[in-house]
């Protein structure tokens, strides 16, 4: 399956998308990494990878929409099959995730329901719980809300602060995120027409 991820930034989760894509069991092929911003560390593991790189630059656009479509162009030129959003901090217009439904997952570093939107794990310390975790789910129109397809529970500590729970929930997303990218590329796991995961019987 081609493979486009969608960045913004450090690019751990890609690095690990692009580790498991090498293993010679993999069904996932990254053909294409794109970043709406510029110089970020994620586009130099992507070339050191030998995978090309575009920059959309949302900042030069004048609408979502807008932005939206040239990302929409650039999956296409790629023949790209599959997007992972891969610490990608823009939310994509309805359009958009309507097209790609069902080939476009995204990794949220809390247990999906609990707690959406910005800083999971600050929201998780604040309301005490002793376990939070990371979600890997289809993208849904409404935000942090699609279809789960991995989950991986991390303990929260006695003296956590947001980066030490940060980087313990980000150890875990590095094994789910392969984990579901397999399991979709591979074609066990699909999103249903009623929009709930659909587990395919390997015949
Ligand atoms: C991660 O913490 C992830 O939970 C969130 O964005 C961050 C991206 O990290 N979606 P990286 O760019 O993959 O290192």
């Amino acid at each position: 399956t081609r493979v486009g991820v969608l960045i913004s930034g450090t690019g751990t989760n890609l690095q690990a998308l692009i580790e498991q894509a090498r293993r010679p069991s993999s069904c996932a092929e990254i053909v294409v990494v794109i970043s709406n911003r510029p110089g970020v560390q994620g586009l130099k593991r992507a070339s050191m990878a030998g995978i090309q790189t575009r920059v959309v630059d949302h900042k030069l656009y004048g609408s979502r929409a807008e932005f939206d479509g040239t990302i929409d162009r650039v999956l296409e030129e790629f023949g790209v099959e599959l997007v992972c959003l891969a610490g990608f901090m823009r939310i994509l217009t309805g359009t958009f995730v309507k097209k790609w439904t069902g080939k476009l997952l995204n990794i949220h570093p809390s247990l999906l329901p609990s707690f959406k939107g910005v800083n999971a794990q600050k929201q998780a310390l604040q309301a005490g719980v002793r376990v939070t975790g990371c979600t890997v789910h289809f993208v849904a129109e409404e935000v942090d809300a699609g279809a789960i397809v991995v989950q991986e529970p991390v303990p929260v500590l006695a003296h956590d602060t947001e980066e030490s729970l940060s980087d313990r929930i980000r150890e875990a997303e590095h094994r789910a995120f392969p984990t579901a990218l397999e399991l979709v590329a591979g074609g066990s796991v699909q999103l249903g027409d009623d929009g709930h995961i659909l587990w395919k019987t390997q015949n």
